[in-house]
């Protein structure tokens, strides 16, 4: 058996591990190359693990073309969240529509309403949820397990794909002929909201489009950072 083969074995016994111990469960979905990977594997091995994205109001066409595409190819429907419009109301008056870019604070403060917010209505009520992170994405995310106790959220937490390579999840895609996001073929590795991607150039980081006048270890929105997995000091 191939390494890949042994790794998609894993992540489909993570993926039942999931929905038979920690039922409701639910997968959180950016759309991402990884999450891609997820929602074949869920469709084909757990299609009764539901899964939402977080709309922040800011996400690239790319994105927002992808969801459709997936509402056509998989049958297991994406629960779209979007941010409390009166926050975003408040946010815009205070910071101005592109704020974020002025400190880090105020970026903070954007992915709190926009995203943070908005996970935590969606994870409610739920067991478990399981994310694409992977281990070698980020300074940030090395001390990560495949299953633990988030303590920020209260509940279970699987990273499935988190010692897949970023080789492995691409070989997944085209031989599953799996969609995914366009930009990804324009030198956009990771992708997030739109004013805050960008492309990199070859020998960069995959993640050094994100929130790119930033250090590397503010670089997390705040969904997955907190008790359970503290922003590292370098
Ligand atoms: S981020 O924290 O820098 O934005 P990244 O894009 O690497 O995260 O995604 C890591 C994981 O967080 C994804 O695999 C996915 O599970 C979850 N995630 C990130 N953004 C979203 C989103 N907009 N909607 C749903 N889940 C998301
Ligand atoms: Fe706001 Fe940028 Fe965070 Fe999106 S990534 S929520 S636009 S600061």
């Amino acid at each position: 058996m191939s390494a890949l083969q042994q790794k998609i074995e894993q992540a489909a016994a993570v993926l039942r591990q999931a929905a038979r111990e920690f039922a409701p469960v639910t997968f959180a979905n950016s759309l991402g190359a990884e999450d891609m990977v997820l929602t074949d594997l869920i469709a084909k091995h757990q299609p009764d693990i539901a899964m939402f994205s977080l709309d922040t109001g800011r996400l690239p066409q790319e994105t927002y073309d992808l969801m459709q595409a997936v509402r056509v190819r998989y049958r297991v429907p994406l629960q779209v969240y979007f941010p409390d419009a009166a926050q975003v109301e408040a946010l815009v008056a205070r910071i101005g529509v592109n704020g974020f870019y002025d400190s880090v604070d105020n970026r903070k403060a954007c992915c709190h309403v926009r995203k943070v917010e908005p996970l935590q209505r969606a994870l409610a009520g739920k067991k478990a949820w399981i994310t694409g992170m992977r281990r070698e994405q980020a300074v940030t995310r090395g001390s990560l397990e495949v299953s633990a106790f988030d303590a920020d959220h209260g509940l279970q937490k699987f990273n499935p794909l988190l010692d897949w390579t970023n080789a492995e999840v691409w070989e997944y895609i085209k031989a599953n002929d799996v969609p995914y996001n366009a930009l990804h073929d324009r030198f956009y590795p990771s992708i997030g909201c739109a004013p805050c991607t960008r492309a990199i150039t070859p020998g960069e980081d995959i993640r050094a489009g994100r929130w790119w006048w930033e250090d590397p270890q503010n670089k997390e929105c705040g969904l997955h950072v907190g008790k359970s997995m503290p922003l590292k000091r370098v």
